[in-house]
């Protein structure tokens, strides 16, 4: 067995530690430690070696003192074999550290080096690398502090958010990767389609002719879907409140630091609800997650504070305290122009009226300095939004009732909307956006049998790891990008 002590875990008899000592450790102990990890960087002098590991748990690491003296022979012995990015096990016990850098330090008693790490060849240097640099060895760059405290807080994210909705009763529904829908008629769709038989199967040496991959495997065209909410829809339907939390892809061209072709959507679909309640319920969970975030990554959000972004535990904290400003689309419009005259040139995109598609140098403007919080847009025109959005009675549906969630930094973080309820309404509405009814069949019957008044939204979950995190570019936000021209790992 094994026992801890704080943070740490050290072994007794067997070597059934995955993991030892997460190297916040503050506290000298009499007993031995093991560490298990990679090195960060080796001093060697003349009796002496001061070997920076890390497990992974924590930022910096632990310094470990090899002192010659104090190894058996096999240690003494493995020490030259010790380079940056070797893996290794020490162990010994916690003592009061010479340096001053951490509290503790290990004094090595035994070394060894798990597995060797050519130094001519690996890719990562002591010194600091681009971000751009290290999404080309994207399979190594968990090793490094940024994407690791990243993968670190985006787990702690995931976890808050599960958290969040199932302490609401929230029914955790997983919707189909492979869909025959367009959730959001916008033609950004990746199709599935079988190899080609020809060509592919003798290559991949597949001798299974039982399917016909001459035609559609589906019997009719199949994608990738960009969003669950369609089929999350179905089981708010049926079961009152829901989430769905998986990938979607879009095949967006666009080269920008807020877009992937496969990022996380977490959906919500609540029955019995208004857009009101979504975006009560968007705000909350923002609090939620944010919170749990500034209580358990501590050490590593202050670091992505003092490397990417000096204001990101204020913003975060005023996230948590303040109420979401909330403004109509039309009034958004409004503020805008009246911004835009006093210096058009500063625009990129300074024509904007009703109707306009809003961008994200209008999106950061709302949220930075008109609101200076995260602001909710309601009310876009019908024109500018998806099929399934509830037409607002009040201006005969010129307007939908629909929201975007505006974050300062990062811009639209979450879309969402109370749904069209009325069978004849929304028939005439897929009509108008030359959509196929007999594709939308059973989307239809949700409306035709027991039809409620129902609302949901996505929240892009690299999305939220950015602002979270204050790093500028979703490429850092997910482990493996995918976008235009790159799919590597
Ligand atoms: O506003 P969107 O397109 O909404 C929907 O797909 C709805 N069906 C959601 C719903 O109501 N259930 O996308 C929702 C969010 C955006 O606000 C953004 O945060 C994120 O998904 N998103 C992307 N994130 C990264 N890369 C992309 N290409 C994204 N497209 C959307």
């Amino acid at each position: 067995g094994f026992g801890s002590v704080g943070y740490y875990y050290w072994e007794e008899e067997n070597d059934f530690i995955r993991y030892a000592v997460p190297v916040d450790a503050k506290e000298p102990t009499d007993s031995d430690i093991t560490i298990k990890g990679w090195v960060r960087t080796i001093r060697k002098q003349k009796t002496l070696a001061f070997a920076q590991v890390n497990d992974g748990s924590n930022l910096g690491g632990i310094q470990c003192v090899l002192n010659f003296d104090q190894l058996d022979e096999a240690s003494q012995a493995a020490i030259d074999q010790v380079t940056t990015g070797c893996a290794v096990q020490i162990t010994g016990p916690l003592v009061p550290s010479q340096g001053g850098q951490q509290a503790v330090e290990v004094a090595a008693k035994t070394l060894r080096v798990v597995g060797l790490c050519p130094a001519d060849t690996y890719p990562l240097a002591k010194k600091r690398h681009s971000l751009e640099y290290l999404r080309s060895i994207a399979h190594l760059r968990p090793r490094t502090n940024t994407i690791a405290a990243v993968a670190r807080v985006r787990s702690q994210l995931a976890a808050a958010i599960h958290s969040f909705f199932q302490s609401q009763n929230f029914v955790y529904v997983q919707t189909p990767l492979i869909t025959a829908s367009d959730c959001e008629g916008a033609g950004e769709l990746f199709r599935v389609t079988t190899l080609d038989l020809e060509q592919e199967l003798p290559r991949l040496n597949n001798t299974d002719r039982t399917v016909d991959y001459s035609q559609d495997f589906f019997g009719k065209p199949a994608f990738l879907t960009v969003s669950g909410q369609l089929g999350g829809e179905t089981h708010a339907c049926a079961l009152g409140d829901i989430y769905t939390f998986g990938p979607t892809f879009r095949a967006e061209n666009s080269q920008t630091t807020r877009h992937l072709a496969e990022f996380h959507m977490v959906e919500p679909e609540m029955a019995f609800a208004d857009l009101q309640t979504a975006m009560e319920n968007a705000e909350q969970l923002l609090k939620y997650t944010v919170s749990h975030v500034l209580k358990n990554c501590q050490e590593d959000l202050t670091f992505f504070s003092s490397f990417y972004d000096k204001e990101l535990l204020d913003r975060l904290q005023k996230l948590v305290d303040q109420p979401f400003a909330r403004v109509s689309y039309r009034e958004a419009i409004a503020y805008l122009q009246e911004e835009i005259a006093k210096d058009p040139s500063k625009w990129q995109y300074p024509h904007v009226e009703f109707g306009t598609d809003l961008a994200t140098e209008h999106e950061r403007w709302l949220a930075e300095t008109k609101f200076e919080s995260c602001v909710f847009v309601y009310n876009y025109p019908a024109a500018i939004k998806a099929f399934y959005m509830r037409a607002n009675d009040e201006d005969n549906g010129e307007t939908v009732n629909a929201m975007d969630l505006l974050v300062p930094g990062v811009g639209e973080l979450v879309g969402g909307s109370q749904r069209e309820e009325r069978l004849d309404v929304l028939e005439q509405k897929l009509r108008d956006n030359n959509l196929n009814l007999d594709d939308y069949w059973w989307y239809l019957d949700l409306r035709r049998y027991g039809s409620v008044p129902h609302a949901g939204y996505g929240l892009g979950f690299e999305r939220l790891v950015q602002y979270v995190t204050g790093i500028e570019n979703i490429r850092e936000a997910i482990a493996f990008p995918r976008y235009p021209g790159n799919a590597e790992f």
